[in-house]
C-alpha cells in the first residue's frame, strides 16, 4: 500500500481544520501562485508562503501538494515568530540549464532558522549536463548543493530524497540539534563532488537510516564538527563515510566525539575513512567510534590517509598538522576489494595514537588481507584478521 495516501488525507483532514481563513496554520504554496506543472518557477511562491509562515504567530505548516515544481535559486531565512513545518508531498525540481544555480553555492537555502521540521520531498537537482561539462573540462561552474541548512538550530528532515544534485546534496553548516532520518540520496556512481550528507562546524548532530548511493562520500564530515552520530546507514556507490579531508587550512576546529555504526558498504571506494591535506594545521580528531560495519567489495575498508595532496598542488614535501587519537574499530566484517584492507597512513610529526582495533574480520578474494601502519601507535583486541601492525 501507498503509505502517503493515508498521509495525504490526513492533511487534507488538517487543512480543513486549519485552513487560511480559520487559523492561518497552513500555508499551501499553491494559494501563494507556485504551479505543479514543472516548468513554471516557483521559487517566489515558496519564498511568499515561507515569509507568511514565518511571521505567523502561531504553529504554521508550509504546505506543498503533490506535483513537480520548478525552483529557482531560493533563500528561506530565520527569526520566525515560531517553529515552522514543511510538507512536500511533491518533487522540487531545479533548472535544467546549469548556469541558473551552478554558481549560487546552494539551491535551496535555510539560513539563521530555530525550529523546523522537513516532512518527505524529493528534490531533483538536474545535475547531469554539469557533470557531463565538468567530464568535458574546465569553464564549468562548481554547481549547487541541493539543500544548504546554515547557522540553523532544532532542525528536523524526515523522509528527504535527493536526486542528482549538481554537487553536494545536503549541507550542514553551523547548525546545531539536527535531526536527519529517513534520508535517500541518489546519484550516479561516477558523478563528481556529490557527497550525500556533508556535516561541518556544527554540533549534536544525528543522522539515521540513510540509504546514499551517490559518486563521492556518502556522508563525509569537515572541520568544527562534534557530537555526531551517524546510525544504520547504507552506502554505496560511494565514497564511504570519511573524516574530512582535514587539515588544509593552518588554523582549523578539530572533529571531537564522533560515532558512526551500523553501516553497510557496498561496491564502496572506502568504508571507514579518516583523510587529511599533507599540510601544517592544528587541526584534530579525537574520539570516534566506528562499529558494526559490513564491508561488501569495498577498496579500502580501513583507512586514515594524512597525505592528501590532490594534484600535488598546495602541499608537496609537507606533512600533515592534524592530530588523529583515540580513534576505535569495533566489529568490522566483510570483503576488501584490494589487498590492503587496513591502512593507517599517519603524519610523521603527529603520529596517530591510541587507535583500538577490536574484532575485525576482513578478507581478500577469499584470502588474507594485509594490513599497513605508517607512524600509528595503537592495540588490537579480539579476533583480528588481517593481523594488528600496531
Ligand atoms: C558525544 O556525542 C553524543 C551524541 O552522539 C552525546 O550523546 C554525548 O553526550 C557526547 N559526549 C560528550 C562527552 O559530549
Amino acid at each position: 500500500m501507498d503509505m502517503r495516501k493515508p498521509m495525504n488525507f490526513l492533511l487534507s483532514l488538517l487543512f480543513l481544520l486549519f485552513s487560511p481563513s480559520a487559523g492561518n496554520a497552513i500555508y499551501n504554496v499553491i494559494n501563494f501562485g507556485a504551479t505543479p506543472n514543472g516548468n513554471t518557477d516557483s521559487a517566489p511562491a515558496f519564498l511568499r508562503a515561507w515569509s507568511q509562515a514565518c511571521s505567523s504567530g502561531n504553529w504554521a505548516t508550509l504546505y506543498v501538494p503533490p506535483g513537480q515544481y520548478l525552483l529557482g535559486q531560493a533563500q528561506f531565512s530565520g527569526n520566525c515568530k515560531n517553529p515552522i513545518t514543511i510538507q512536500i508531498d511533491g518533487t522540487l525540481v531545479a533548472p535544467s540549464n546549469y548556469h541558473v544555480i551552478g554558481n549560487a553555492g546552494a539551491w535551496l537555502t535555510f539560513i539563521g532558522v530555530t525550529g523546523l521540521s522537513i516532512y518527505g520531498g524529493t528534490l531533483d537537482g538536474q545535475g547531469t549536463t554539469l557533470w557531463a561539462c565538468k567530464a568535458l573540462g574546465s569553464g564549468c561552474p562548481d554547481g549547487a548543493t541541493n539543500l544548504a541548512l546554515i547557522n540553523s538550530k532544532n532542525i528536523i528532515i524526515n523522509g528527504l530524497a535527493s536526486l542528482n544534485s549538481q554537487m553536494f546534496h545536503v549541507v550542514i553548516d553551523g547548525c546545531e540539534n539536527v535531526n536527519v532520518k529517513g534520508v535517500t540520496v541518489t546519484a550516479p556512481g561516477n558523478s563528481p563532488n556529490t557527497d550525500g550528507i556533508h556535516v561541518q562546524m556544527s554540533m549534536d548532530v544525528m543522522i539515521k537510516s540513510a540509504n546514499i548511493k551517490t559518486g563521492d562520500d556518502c556522508i563525509s564530515i569537515g572541520a568544527g564538527t562534534s557530537n555526531l552520530l551517524i546510525e544504520n546507514i547504507a552506502c554505496g556507490p560511494g565514497h564511504g563515510i570519511s573524516i574530512g579531508s582535514l587539515g588544509r587550512e593552518m588554523e582549523e576546529p578539530g572533529v571531537q566525539n564522533v560515532t558512526v555504526k551500523t553501516v553497510t558498504f557496498t561496491g564502496s571506494q572506502n568504508g571507514f575513512r579518516i583523510k587529511t591535506w599533507g599540510r601544517p594545521s592544528n587541526g584534530f580528531v579525537n574520539g570516534v567510534l566506528f562499529q558494526d560495519g559490513i564491508m561488501e567489495n569495498v577498496d579500502n575498508p580501513i583507512i586514515i590517509d594524512q597525505n592528501y595532496c590532490p594534484l600535488g598542488k598546495y602541499c608537496p614535501g609537507q606533512v600533515s598538522g592534524v592530530k588523529i587519537s583515540q580513534v576505535t574499530y569495533n566489529n568490522i566484517r566483510g570483503t576488501s576489494a584490494t589487498e590492503v584492507a587496513v591502512k593507517f597512513e599517519c603524519s610523521n610529526m603527529k603520529p596517530c595514537s591510541a587507535i583500538i582495533m577490536e574484532d575485525v574480520s576482513l578478507t581478500y578474494q577469499n584470502q588474507q588481507a594485509a594490513s599497513s601502519c605508517t607512524n600509528a601507535d595503537g592495540s588490537a583486541y579480539g579476533f583480528i584478521e588481517p593481523s594488528s601492525c600496531f
